[in-house]
């Protein structure tokens, strides 16, 4: 089965079992296999966002999978505006309402178009009853316990402010620029995907399940829509105006108008101030003021004939390509970047530009030389839209690379996926660095100490070439008198030596095996119990477990089937990384070291302190802090402080050098004695 096979097999049994639970009561699966079958459906689906559903199973995921928000009919339907692009068809809606109207006095009532989630709220007695996304309109998800964390909608109002008994208020939940920026950086550092606009986090966070989440992300709401039997005023402004006093945030950049020109006006002003607002706008809003009229004017189908959204145009400015670059992304994704002459754009100037991936540079049919139209969107790159005019005759067309700029390997596509990838995960910089920073990763090894620039200058000094040789780094490597004193060099040696302990799953999970997320590794680990169990498991083997398909069974396999990776995990064991669910599971690697205690001391050369520990634990032996007559031996490197040789020559106690203690293990079995090939 192909993986979009896979997802709607996987759709159609969860639609049958979730029928059978939910509606029959009658379940037919325990609960544990259905969320298996939920959650790799989940990942699936997250790898092909082209198979998108919105009648998936993951849509509404059912009971502790979260995600489930009761659906809720909207009392009153929540239209959409009809969107208008240039100020001839605002003259035309104008003229439009001017003549129903018949010539009777009517303001205009122009607003921000604020650019997040709508969101309508119940109030009943003064109290916040019921929060619900727009949905398709006619019903929407009830998010009232997320709402209930935004801190600008008053969960009760206060007692003598004259609302009414019964209202609905409509309005925008946004995320303002300055949290937006706050919470993509913390996703950078945490390794997670970044959003692309602030619409965009406002949207996913308020679908959180868990409202905790919500509650950290500083979401904000302007309510623009008062509805109800009994309002104060026919005015939609003075509606309004009463709102905020009920303690409602409004916005206070309305205004009312009485002419064209007036609101032409008013377009021009946002469309240049609109940038210093602290919340994202993607137009203007023109309202009829009063609801009397409104009622009279009536709708279409779909959107109200008394108001109509005007859109900003993005800013465009016009340049010259001179050449296409390809960058190497960290998960070897290879974007095509055009290098321009320097142009302003909204406010800075540009001179690059991406073409995203090779179908939409293909689209543009791009030539050395062209003059191209760029346009900053919702992303905060600029993009090229379009050719300003056509190539010119016998310039040099642009074709997407075929190898790897970085490393020269084949780049490939893969099936349902716009983006080009370099394949080379062990051999090609930035994907080797995007490994070690998922490895380092909050939820993978938590090296915390450890930011994505230290490990580019660790790489870039030949310190590191792969996540396991973090585990080798010694304090006199990274002391410099420029970069990094000696008491944050401790901080991160510390943290790295206490990643030591994280439990197995998250170990395999920071691997970074393709396909396995949180969730796989953790039923794997699970399964499985052991590294060495998991390497000599069939695909057959894996299928058997709830929530690996075919796809992570093959990609568990093929990782474990490559010799680098097999050295990879091999090194990993070697630096003492937990390679089991329990140590008792641990595999002793020999018994030569039983019952002896050893101290460590001096620098070495071959191997860091860390790792001979953990050499002496898995040949049987004990780590001592101190000699003592128990000492069995000390494992000397340069350097040994005085006191301590002092000690051992006067208890007696043998020296033994490195070069001495490894080939001592190289002889107890063979080549993986000390973990190394
Ligand atoms: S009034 C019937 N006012 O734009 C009128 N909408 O396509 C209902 N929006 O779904 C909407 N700012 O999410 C209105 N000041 C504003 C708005 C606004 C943003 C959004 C809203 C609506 C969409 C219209």
């Amino acid at each position: 089965m192909t993986e979009q096979e896979q997802i709607l097999h996987l759709r159609e049994q969860l639609h049958k079992h979730n029928h059978n639970y939910y509606v029959l009561n009658m379940p037919t699966i325990s609960d544990q296999e259905f969320d298996g079958m939920m959650r790799q459906l989940q990942e699936l689906e997250a790898l092909h966002p082209e198979m998108y559903d919105e009648n998936s199973p993951t849509q509404r995921v059912g009971s502790d999978l979260g995600n489930e928000f009761a659906t809720v009919r909207h009392s009153r339907p929540m239209l959409s505006l009809a969107n208008t692009y240039n100020l001839q068809e605002v003259e035309d809606f104008y003229r439009h309402v001017r003549e129903e109207l018949d010539g009777a006095e009517f303001q205009i009532c122009c607003e921000l178009k604020f650019d997040g989630l709508s969101i309508s709220l119940h109030y009943e007695d003064g109290k916040l009853k019921r929060a619900v996304t727009r949905g398709d309109g006619t019903q929407g998800d009830d998010v009232t316990q997320n709402v209930r964390t935004i801190k600008s909608i008053p969960l009760q109002l206060p007692k003598d402010a004259g609302f009414p008994r019964e209202f609905e208020i409509r309005g925008e939940v946004l995320m303002p620029w300055q949290s937006f920026e706050r919470l993509n950086m913390q996703r950078e550092r945490d390794g997670e995907p970044l959003f692309a606009n602030p619409r965009n986090a406002a949207s996913g966070t308020l679908k959180s399940k868990n409202s905790m989440v919500v509650a950290q992300r500083g979401l904000d709401a302007y309510l623009y829509f008062l509805l109800g039997d009994e309002l104060p005023s026919d005015s939609h402004w003075q509606n309004l105006q009463e709102a905020r006093k009920w303690g409602f945030k409004v916005s206070d950049k309305m205004i009312l108008a009485g002419s064209m020109e007036e609101i032409a006006g008013y377009i021009d002003h946002w469309d240049k101030e609109r940038k210093n607002l602290p919340v994202a706008t993607d137009g203007i809003v023109l309202k009829v003021n009063s609801i009397r009229q409104q009622k009279s004017l009536g709708m279409t189908s779909k959107t109200p004939r008394w108001a109509i959204a005007y859109k900003f145009q993005a800013e465009q400015a016009e340049t010259i390509l001179r050449q296409v670059v390809y960058q190497v992304g960290r998960t070897g994704a290879v974007t095509p970047v055009a290098n321009m002459d320097p142009v302003q754009l909204a406010g800075t100037q540009v001179r690059r530009a991406t073409l995203h991936n090779a179908d939409v540079m293909a689209a543009l049919d791009l030539h050395v030389g062209d003059h191209v139209l760029i346009e900053k969107g919702g992303e905060i790159i600029p993009k090229i839209t379009a050719k300003a005019c056509p190539s010119a005759p016998g310039s040099l067309p642009i074709r997407f690379v075929s190898k790897c700029p970085v490393c020269g390997s084949a780049l490939v596509r893969y099936e349902g996926e716009a983006a080009t990838y370099c394949p080379n995960e062990t051999g090609c910089t930035p994907l080797i660095l995007g490994k070690i920073e998922h490895f380092i990763s909050r939820k993978a090894m938590n090296i915390n100490s450890l930011g994505p620039e230290t490990v580019d200058d660790y790489f870039a000094r030949g310190l590191i070439r792969d996540a396991a040789d973090l585990y080798s780094l010694r304090e006199e490597q990274l002391i410099s008198p420029t970069l990094a004193d000696s008491k944050s060099v401790r901080k991160i040696l510390d943290s790295i030596n206490e990643s030591r302990d994280v439990p197995f799953e998250r170990v395999l999970f920071a691997m970074g095996i393709r396909f396995v997320g949180e969730i796989a590794a953790k039923s794997l680990a699970r399964h499985f119990g052991s590294m060495d169990a998991l390497a000599e498991a069939s695909v057959e083997d894996m299928l058997r477990i709830n929530g690996i398909g075919n796809v992570i069974a093959g990609s568990v396999r093929k990782f474990f089937d490559d010799e680098r990776n097999k050295d990879f995990v091999r090194r990993l064991r070697e630096h003492g990384l937990r390679m089991s669910a329990s140590r008792e599971q641990e595999q002793l690697l020999s018994n030569i070291l039983a019952g002896k205690g050893i101290v460590i001391s001096g620098v070495f050369r071959h191997h860091g302190r860390e790792e001979y520990k953990s050499m002496i634990e898995r040949h049987g032996g004990k780590n001592l802090g101190s000699i003592s007559g128990k000492t069995s031996f000390v494992l000397a490197g340069d350097n040994m402080g005085p006191a301590k040789l002092e000690k051992a020559r006067k208890l007696g106690v043998r020296i033994m050098g490195e070069d001495e203690f490894l080939a001592m293990l190289a002889d107890t079995g063979g080549p993986d004695a000390t973990g190394e090939a």
